[in-house]
């Protein structure tokens, strides 16, 4: 048996001149919570809904939970749950009339959809809305009838596309716990986000930009490499501490962030507090080494893969 849920090789998926997925190699183990971190328009949704089946790549090969996409995706639907990333679901039906529409097309047997239902809505705090129209529910309480329905069929493997982009932190908070307390009994999920302390919370991150997987490892991993390298500024001239630092060929990236400048430095600066220091001998300011953020790996990979190295 094999211990991947999912693995590509090569998945790459075109539209038109357009490369919106580009020779991705992915291997995702089972059981475990595995994130895909990029921005607006980096090919997360193209690659989620290759790896549902419900859309053909343009190359490459996909094995999921054992069977081969896209041929085998009439198999794999009852085994799967998708979250698509923009609600999907009948605005005009019911919390419950979702819920049963849904076990319907899973074919679950009836006592099995009522028992799943009855449990589904006391899980995800629907109880109270199940006679609401779907469509005339909050941000947070759609994402949870998503969720709930995603789930309804004890898939083995869950996809989460941006589940979490209408609902405030601590709905978030809850949401995540729902989604450990579904790792814990056995259920992989692979989850897409531009939320750093989403991420943060994977077992394993994939970092992708212009649809090419720029980083892969466990988020404390990735966060190594940045150890020692990123110093915090706090000047008066804050514009000419900006603009002095980002001449230097040893700065990576520098931000403001509220008060302060936060400075990446390349890795052969030797100690990065002191070359700061050195460089703005001249000006009142104070600074320090913080630890570095995912926001940091994220600054510095991708910035990697744009002017073609990886670093
Ligand atoms: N059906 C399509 N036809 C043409 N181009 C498409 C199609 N679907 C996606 N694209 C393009 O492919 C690229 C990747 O899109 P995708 O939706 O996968 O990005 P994403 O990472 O999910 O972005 P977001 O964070 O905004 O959801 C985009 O440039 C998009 O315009
Ligand atoms: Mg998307």
């Amino acid at each position: 048996m094999s211990v991947l849920a999912i693995q590509t090789r090569g998945l790459t998926r075109r539209f038109g001149a357009l490369t919106a997925v580009d020779h991705l190699d992915l291997q995702i183990e089972k059981g475990t919570i595995y994130g895909f971190l990029g921005p607006n328009g980096c090919g997360k949704s193209t690659t989620i809904r290759m790896l549902c089946g419900l859309l053909t790549p343009s190359e490459g090969t996909i094995d999921v939970l054992g069977q081969t996409l896209p041929q085998d995706a009439e198999a794999l639907r009852l085994r799967i749950g998708y979250m698509t990333q923009k609600f999907s679901l009948y605005e005009d039906l019911s919390v419950l009339g979702n819920l049963r529409f849904l076990a319907q097309l899973y074919n679950l047997p009836g006592a099995v959809s009522r028992q799943r239902i009855t449990q589904v809505l006391s899980e995800y705090g629907l109880d109270k809305l199940r006679a609401q129209l779907a469509g005339s529910l909050s941000g947070g309480q759609k994402q949870r009838l998503a969720l709930a329905a995603a789930v309804l069929h004890e898939p083995d493997l869950l996809f989460l596309d941006e589940p979490t982009s209408a609902v405030d932190p601590e709905n978030r908070r809850h949401f995540w716990e729902k989604l450990f307390d579904l790792c814990d009994q056995g259920t992989s999920i692979l989850v897409s986000t531009h939320y750093m302390d989403e991420a943060e919370r994977c077992h394993r991150l994939a970092i992708l930009e212009a649809g090419k997987l720029c980083a892969e490892d466990e988020p404390k991993k990735l966060l190594q490499p940045l150890t020692g390298r990123i110093v915090e500024v706090e000047a008066d001239d804050m514009r000419t501490v900006k603009s002095r630092l980002q001449k230097l060929e040893q700065v990576r990236s520098s931000a403001q962030q509220g008060i302060r400048l936060r400075v990446l430095l390349n890795p052969g600066v030797q100690d990065s507090l002191e070359f700061v220091k050195n460089h703005l001998s001249d000006l009142q300011m104070h600074c320090q080494l913080v630890n570095p953020s995912l926001e940091d790996v994220f600054v510095q990979v991708t910035r990697g893969a744009r002017s073609g190295g990886r670093q």
